[in-house]
C-alpha cells in the first residue's frame, strides 16, 4: 500500500511534462528496480489514455522490466559489432546452460540476464555489463566464471 502511495506521487510529479509517459516509466523503475503492474492503470487514468497504450510503451522499451531484477544483472550487448564477433552463439549457449530466456532471472534469484544494443564498447565485442561494470572480448568461460562470481 505504501508502494501505491509512492507510485502516485511519482506519477503526480511527472504528469504535467510534455510527453510524459516515459520520464514517469523511468522513475517508477529507478524506485522500484521495475515497472510494477498495478503501476499500468494509474498512469493511464493520470494521463487519460489507455492501459493498452501504456502497457505498449513498457513492452516497447527494452529499458523496462516487469519484474524485479536478481542480485546481480548482466547486459549482454546483442548489436552488430557484437554479432559479428559471436555474440549470439555464446549468449545463446549461456542462456540455455542457465534455462532462462532474455531478460529472465535464474531460479535463484542470482543473476538476471538482460539484452543491450550496443555499450560503445564495440572494440572488444563481444561485450557486457557485469553490474554495471563493462566486460569486454567475451567467451564462455569468462561467463561461467561471473555465474560463479554471482553465486558466491
Ligand atoms: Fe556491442 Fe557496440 S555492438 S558494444
Amino acid at each position: 500500500e505504501k508502494d501505491l502511495t509512492r507510485m502516485s506521487e511519482i506519477i503526480a510529479a511527472y504528469s504535467s511534462l510534455d510527453g510524459p509517459t516515459l520520464p514517469i516509466l523511468h522513475a517508477l523503475q529507478e524506485e522500484f528496480g521495475y515497472v510494477p503492474e498495478d503501476a499500468v492503470p494509474m498512469i493511464a487514468s493520470a494521463l487519460n489514455l489507455s492501459r493498452a497504450e501504456i502497457h505498449g510503451a513498457v513492452t516497447f522499451y527494452h529499458d523496462f522490466r516487469h519484474e524485479p531484477a536478481g542480485k546481480h544483472v548482466l547486459k549482454l550487448c546483442r548489436a552488430e559489432a557484437c554479432q559479428s564477433m559471436n555474440g549470439p552463439q555464446i549468449a545463446g549457449d549461456f542462456l540455455a546452460k542457465l534455462g532462462i530466456g532474455w531478460g529472465e532471472t535464474t531460479p535463484d534469484g542470482v543473476l538476471t540476464v538482460e539484452g543491450v544494443y550496443c555499450l560503445g564498447l564495440c572494440a572488444c565485442a563481444p561485450s557486457a555489463l557485469y553490474d554495471g561494470e563493462p566486460i569486454g572480448r567475451l567467451t564462455r568461460e569468462r561467463l561461467d566464471a561471473v555465474v560463479q562470481e554471482a553465486r558466491g
